[in-house]
């Protein structure tokens, strides 16, 4: 969790937001306990957040770039209603191995899919619409993750992008990092696209939202 915010303000929203629960819960748990970047999972706002959007916006097809252990999946896919589907993309065979068996214990398994592979290859092979897309992989390719889903995004679609703070890094012009390079550039791109409107969210470690722009604004 970023200390952007004042830790007083994180708490207290924290303890004003519904908690884990379920396979979601006993998924985030093993993370905490068996990983070595319990971090990278979604925090409970972000969680809570993603399962907002799909249940107010209706979502049915929701496409995930970063699966980790699979705690942002199964978030959304019990938001999800009957018929539709997360697909979740993650390189790592380890964590997709680990994001499986979570899967596979929750009754909301069988609306997941996980593909295994580079997301950027994985994207090119997917048709959509998406409803929501979740990025939330590799730092340096946010641009290029932007680039690929956005031909593939809803008509009423948006898109949820993590991590836009880069824990403090991305309000630093200067710093080198490609990771930060890519979310800095990617949230320049978005800001300066013309067929979207997005909000930069002050919750977790930045949370950027952007959706097609309403026609004759
Ligand atoms: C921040 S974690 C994802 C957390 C997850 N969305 C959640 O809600 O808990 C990022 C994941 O992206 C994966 N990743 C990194 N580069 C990738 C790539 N090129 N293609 C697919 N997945 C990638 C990492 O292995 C890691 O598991």
């Amino acid at each position: 969790m970023s200390e952007l915010i004042a830790p007083a303000a994180v708490g207290y929203a924290e303890e004003h937001t519904s908690p884990l629960g379920g396979p979601v819960a006993s998924a985030a748990a093993w993370t905490e306990d068996n990983t070595s970047s319990p971090g990278m999972m979604s925090g409970l706002a972000e969680a809570r957040l993603l399962e907002a959007l799909i249940v107010v916006g209706g979502a049915r097809n929701v496409l995930e770039i970063g699966t980790f252990t699979g705690v942002g999946a199964l978030t959304m896919a019990a938001a999800l209603p009957e018929g539709g589907t997360v697909t979740t993309l993650e390189v790592n065979p380890d964590t997709a191995a680990a994001a499986r068996r979570h899967i596979e214990s929750s009754a909301h398994g069988s609306r997941v899919k996980l593909i295994v592979g580079d997301a950027l290859e994985s994207i090119a092979e997917l048709e959509g619409p998406f409803d929501l897309v979740y990025i939330d992989a590799w730092k340096a390719d946010y641009p290029a993750y932007y680039d690929a889903v956005m031909p593939k995004l809803a008509e009423r679609g948006v898109i949820v992008a993590d991590n836009l703070f880069r824990s403090g890094s991305a309000l630093e012009a200067t710093d080198p990092d490609e990771g930060t390079v890519g979310i800095r550039t990617f949230a320049s791109r978005v800001q300066n696209d013309a067929r979207v409107n997005n909000v930069l969210l002050t919750i977790g470690d930045g949370v950027m939202l952007a959706w097609r722009r309403p026609q004759g604004e």
